[in-house]
């Protein structure tokens, strides 16, 4: 049994301890975000990278096995296209010819893919799915409109918005967000290059709401640091990602278990804004032909095909592997109760030691 750890969040949202299992496409889905909630944290289903019925069919999938607060990480960036057929798509770069050559010699194939992740028109109906749900909470990634809050309050979910800026803490709390997610650059998936320990100080500085850190987090100690500083909670990916009930594949937690302290970067590659992932060949046929690169959203659309098909081949080489700086230190592929666990012992442990070697006066 952990010992218990509570500040005013856990009240917010209803939950017993303030860490939370962050939104992660591909990873987090109702089986992980109801062990998550069943152990007193929150959990979270990543609704970006999913069509609108596996929205659906994921948060009936959380409600059937847990009665906890449930919440859906979804994307409302200001420079999406309606739909995907608004992207005007250019021939291939030379990477990703590269990349095609070297998937034909593993006779794996190119699919077309119905990417969910950029339409606004998706993502609006998959926020109403989730609040006809009832959905407790919706986070935000990549900006957060006024709209989406003031519909999230009319039908009683409360909103976090993730930030990588203090200038976007400023409008996501301008525009009433609940919660401010701070993710430093250590952060896997989109992170911007701000250190957690930084940003976080500058965004304290002046947030009239309660602030979570996030980015590289995979221990207490990292935790109860935050909460020394100020935050209120922690939201937590990767060490998640690498969990028995995370839907994430087996190579890609294998990856993250063998992964060292310099085994990630941060690069435009995957969808033209920066993403902190793996290092592996999908990274590497980029090196040296930045230039080649393309704004967002156009990179996703090329990348989308490759990444699904090194996916269904299971190619780790191959495979998109976004992942948090912390990896490094993530040895193993436990339950994410014990997880959690583990994360609430240790956080209580560092905060009761605090200040033990230092001398004052
Ligand atoms: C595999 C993976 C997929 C992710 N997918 C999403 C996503 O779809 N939407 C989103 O807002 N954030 C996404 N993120 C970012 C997480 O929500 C979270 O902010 C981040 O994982 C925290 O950093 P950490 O992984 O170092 O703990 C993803 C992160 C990872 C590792």
């Amino acid at each position: 049994m952990a010992p218990q750890l509570r500040t005013p969040l856990c009240d917010l949202l209803g939950i017993e301890v303030p860490i939370m299992q962050a939104g992660m496409g591909g990873v987090a889905y109702g089986r992980l975000a109801a062990a998550v909630s069943n152990a007193g944290g929150l959990g979270s289903i990543g609704g970006i990278d999913i069509p609108l019925e596996e929205v659906d069919a994921e948060i009936r999938l959380f409600r059937s096995l847990s009665d906890g607060p449930l919440c859906v990480d979804l994307g409302f960036p200001a420079n999406a296209p309606q739909g995907l057929d608004d992207v005007e798509v250019p021939p291939l770069p030379g990477p990703l010819r590269q990349l095609k050559r070297e998937l034909d010699e593993h006779g794996v194939e190119l699919a077309p893919t119905h990417d969910q992740a950029i339409s606004l028109a998706d993502n609006k109906r998959k926020l109403e799915i989730s609040l006809d749900h009832g959905v407790e909470v919706i986070a935000c990634g990549l900006g957060t409109p006024r709209w989406v809050v003031d519909l999230c309050h009319e039908r009683g979910a409360k909103v976090m918005s993730i930030v990588g800026q203090a200038k976007h803490a400023r409008s996501a709390i301008r525009n009433g967000t609940d919660v401010v997610i701070v993710q430093g650059t250590e952060g896997g998936g989109h992170s911007g290059d701000v250190g957690l320990i930084t940003l976080l100080a500058e965004v304290l500085e002046f947030a009239t709401v309660p602030v979570v850190a996030a980015g590289g987090l995979v221990k207490g100690d990292q935790i109860a640091a935050c909460l020394t500083m100020g935050a209120q909670g922690a939201w937590v990916g990767t060490r998640f990602l690498a969990s028995t009930e995370a839907g994430s594949e087996d190579v890609f937690k294998e990856a993250v278990v063998d992964a060292e302290y310099d085994s990630t970067l941060r690069s435009l590659l995957f969808d033209g804004l920066y993403v902190r992932m793996l290092r592996n060949r999908f990274t590497e046929v980029w090196e040296g032909h930045e230039d080649e690169l393309s704004p967002y959203p156009v990179q996703r659309v090329l990348t989308m095909p490759f990444k699904y098909a090194a996916m269904k081949a299971n190619l780790k080489s191959h495979m998109s592997l976004p992942s948090g700086a912390g990896a490094g230190m993530i040895i193993d592929i436990p339950g994410a109760a014990e997880i959690l666990e583990r994360l609430v012992t240790e956080t209580v442990e560092a905060l009761r030691s605090v200040g033990k070697t230092v001398q004052f006066g």
